[in-house]
């Protein structure tokens, strides 16, 4: 059984494989850079890991793995000119490095070049698997949008908060994990278990995300910190801020978020000071472990070997504590 890193380097040999037309160099060339600047691959590996759990070669299944982490770049390169983000991985975005309207065609390309991908994959179940497919994008398109809608709103809930990360963020891992099952014939009760799996991770992972544009190290991390404050996304830990802010704190926080005209790093401060004032960072570290626990009493309950077991685990012990 092969371990996650030993798979992440196959995905990422499997990327460096593909063959793009050269013209028009405008469409494609974006295409592969963003792909060629790294990343964590983390939905490839897992559908590859499932798969792998389930007894399945896993080289049958690479066209279904390159497919999602095509798409998953796609949703990145609308994602960074929607959130203003100019940097990512540690280099320009492609918006930034181009323009806006390379970001969107380009986008839109890697959106059908993943359909293709999946497609090509040889195995019996592959229309069930491109269904969890079509669903999950439809689904993230929904994530996104409340993502936006919530930039100009002040009363989001913690509630509300978790329902749109499950929809931009965990329902892809999730869609990943399920994908291996279905295309290795698993039955659906477990194809099941394992999309609730990869949501619950993926819960902790857009948590993590979150936490990580505050605190993360800034020569690791690859996007700038502060985005989010800066595009006043209600985060997990702007939403407890509020909740848990006294009236100086809240007039500070409300004034911070309303104010349009203002200096970058000067709001970043002065919004980081507040949550560390309120051991924000400690309270997101435990929403993250638990999501995390409930990911592994979710998979304790699948009818896996002890090794893929251990193997799924490992894979999500080291997504919560990436630094990136
Ligand atoms: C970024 O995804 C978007 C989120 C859902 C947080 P990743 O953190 O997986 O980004 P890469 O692919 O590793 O760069
Ligand atoms: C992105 O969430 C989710 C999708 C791309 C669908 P974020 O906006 O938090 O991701 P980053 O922080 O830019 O990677
Ligand atoms: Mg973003
Ligand atoms: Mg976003
Ligand atoms: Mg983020």
């Amino acid at each position: 059984m092969l371990t996650s890193d030993q798979i992440l380097t196959k995905v990422n040999e499997a990327i460096a494989a593909i063959q793009y037309p050269t013209r028009p160099a405008g469409l494609y060339e974006p295409i592969e850079y963003v792909l060629s600047i790294g990343g964590k691959r983390i939905r490839p590996v897992m559908l590859l890991l499932t798969a792998q759990a389930l007894g399945t070669d896993i080289n049958k299944v690479m066209p279904a793995a390159i497919g999602i982490e095509t798409y998953h770049n796609y949703t990145l390169l609308h994602d960074d000119l929607m959130d203003r983000a100019d940097m990512r991985r540690g280099m320009p975005t492609v918006h930034r490095k181009w323009d806006s309207n390379t970001a969107i065609l380009s986008g839109d390309s890697m959106l059908v070049l993943a359909c293709k991908h999946i497609l090509s994959t040889r195995l019996p179940n592959i229309s069930e698997a491109m269904d969890t497919f079509i669903t999950t994008a439809l689904e993230i398109g929904e994530g996104q949008q409340y993502d936006m809608n919530f930039e100009t709103r002040t009363d989001v809930t913690q509630d509300e908060y978790i329902e749109m990360i499950r929809l931009k963020t965990s329902v892809l891992i999730a869609c990943a994990a399920k994908m291996g099952a279905i295309l290795s014939g698993a039955t659906p009760i477990v194809a099941d278990q394992l999309y609730k799996y990869g949501e619950q991770i993926g819960l902790a992972f857009q948590l993590q995300d979150d936490l990580l544009d505050v605190y993360g190290d800034p020569k690791v991390f690859g996007k700038r910190i502060g985005g989010d404050i800066l595009c006043n996304k209600k985060t997990f830990l702007l939403i407890n801020a509020f909740q848990l802010a006294n009236a100086q704190q809240l007039a500070e926080l409300t004034r911070r978020t309303i104010t349009t005209n203002y200096d970058e790093e000067q709001k970043i401060a002065a919004v980081t000071n507040i949550y560390n004032q309120l051991n924000i960072k400690t309270i997101t570290a435990d929403k993250i472990n638990h999501y995390f626990m409930e990911a592994q009493r979710t998979l304790s309950s699948i009818s896996l070997s002890p090794e893929g077991k251990q193997s799924l685990h490992d894979f999500a012990l080291s997504l919560i504590n990436r630094s990136y």
